[in-house]
Parts: structure tokens; C-alpha cells; sequence
């Protein structure tokens, strides 16, 4: 539910460049436009998405912008094949965490939610990038019905799927046990963990 504006970069002091954007669930690519439109903090914008249909519209949508590298999968394997690679590490990356289950997806994971997968992921890149994770009220609240899709059993929502917040915490101080967590939490506007 978060949006990245130009207020969210200097009130969580992260105002100095990154050589790359990098998302997991890239929906309908609006986190890239705006900050495309609005900041100019990143050289290079990366996303990944599931969803084929999802995929195909914002591959139109970036074509001619050749900061704009899309990718079409699974994000903790993507994150593992494409970015263990020598020439990102000494990159300085912004990863934007936000591929879950929404209840309408075409196409979905194995699991709802690929966080922990994706921290794995991270893990093995060795690096300290700097982690925002979008929409931690779902993992919160992940056994309270609002948060849920009872209205149709074949996308039902599944608790089990969504980590809780020790299970995050945990992992972001596997990759760097010198990292500094801080939740932004207001109902109806944003929830997000930073870690820098
Ligand atoms: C909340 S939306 C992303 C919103 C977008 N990041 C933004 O800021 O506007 C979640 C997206 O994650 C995608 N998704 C779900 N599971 C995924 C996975 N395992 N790998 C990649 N994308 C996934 C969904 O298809 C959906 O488009």
C-alpha cells in the first residue's frame, strides 16, 4: 500500500544514490513511473513479476527505456540467478519487496508470500543493500480476516504462506548483523520495514 515518494526518501534519510531500483512484483509498474517521474536517486530500475499478463503490459509500458530492466518470474529465483553475478557487487541497490499474493492473480508461486525466499536470496549476494518491505500489515495481521479473501476458496488466502515479523527480523540480520530495522506502521496509509 506504500507509495515511494520524494517525502519517504528524506524522512527515512535515504537521500544518497543507488546504482539500482530493484522490485519484486512489479503489478502495474506505478512504483517505477513515479519514481522515474520524481526522484533521481537511481540509475537503474529492475522488477520482477509473476504474473504473465501483469508482465507483458509493463514490458509495453518501459520499452523504449533502456534504464528499465524487467524480468518475468519467480522473485527469490530471479533475485538468486540474475544478481549473484560479480558485476553487482559493487552496486549500490535499493531493493523494494513487495511480490505477494493479492487474490487476483493469474499466475501466483508456490507460496503467497516469497519474502523469506527472497532475504535468502539476498543473503547469498553479499552485499548490504539497503531492504524496504512493503505491505507488512498483511504479516501482522496475517490470521485476521480482513486481510483475507474468504469470498473465493481457489485464492484463498493462506496464513501459513506469510511470515511473521520475527522470521523477517531474523533473516535481514542473517544478511548483515549490522543493520538497523525500523517499521512505519499507520493503518490505511503505509507499513512498511526499512532496513538500512
Ligand atoms: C502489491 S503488488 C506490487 C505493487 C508494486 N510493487 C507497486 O509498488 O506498485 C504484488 C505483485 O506481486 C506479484 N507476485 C506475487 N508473487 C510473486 C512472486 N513469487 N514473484 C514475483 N511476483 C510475484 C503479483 O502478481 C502482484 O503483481
Amino acid at each position: 500500500m506504500g507509495v515511494l515518494t520524494k517525502e519517504f526518501f528524506a524522512r527515512f534519510n535515504i537521500n544518497e544514490k543507488h546504482d539500482i531500483f530493484f522490485e519484486t512484483g512489479t503489478y502495474n509498474g506505478v512504483a517505477i513511473l513515479n519514481l522515474l517521474k520524481n526522484n533521481d536517486i537511481f540509475e537503474e530500475y529492475h522488477s520482477v513479476e509473476i504474473d504473465s499478463a501483469r508482465f507483458q503490459k509493463c514490458s509495453g509500458l518501459f520499452s523504449n527505456n533502456s534504464r528499465v530492466k524487467l524480468y518475468k518470474g519467480d522473485s527469490a529465483d530471479i533475485l538468486k540467478n540474475n544478481l549473484s553475478n560479480s558485476e553487482y557487487d559493487d552496486k549500490k541497490i535499493f531493493f523494494w519487496l513487495d511480490a505477494h499474493w493479492m487474490g487476483d492473480s493469474g499466475e501466483q508461486g508456490t507460496t503467497h508470500c516469497p519474502l523469506l525466499d527472497e532475504l535468502e536470496s539476498i543473503k547469498q549476494l553479499n552485499i548490504k543493500p539497503t531492504i524496504v518491505i512493503d505491505d507488512l500489515f498483511f504479516m501482522l495481521n496475517r490470521d485476521d480476516p480482513r486481510y483475507q479473501n474468504p469470498e473465493d476458496g481457489s485464492k484463498l488466502h493462506n496464513a501459513k504462506h506469510w511470515p511473521i515479523l520475527d522470521e523477517i527480523k531474523t533473516k535481514i540480520y542473517e544478511i548483515n548483523p549490522d543493520y538497523e530495522i525500523q517499521l512505519s506502521l499507520i493503518e490505511g496509509r503505509e507499513d512498511y520495514l526499512i532496513a538500512k
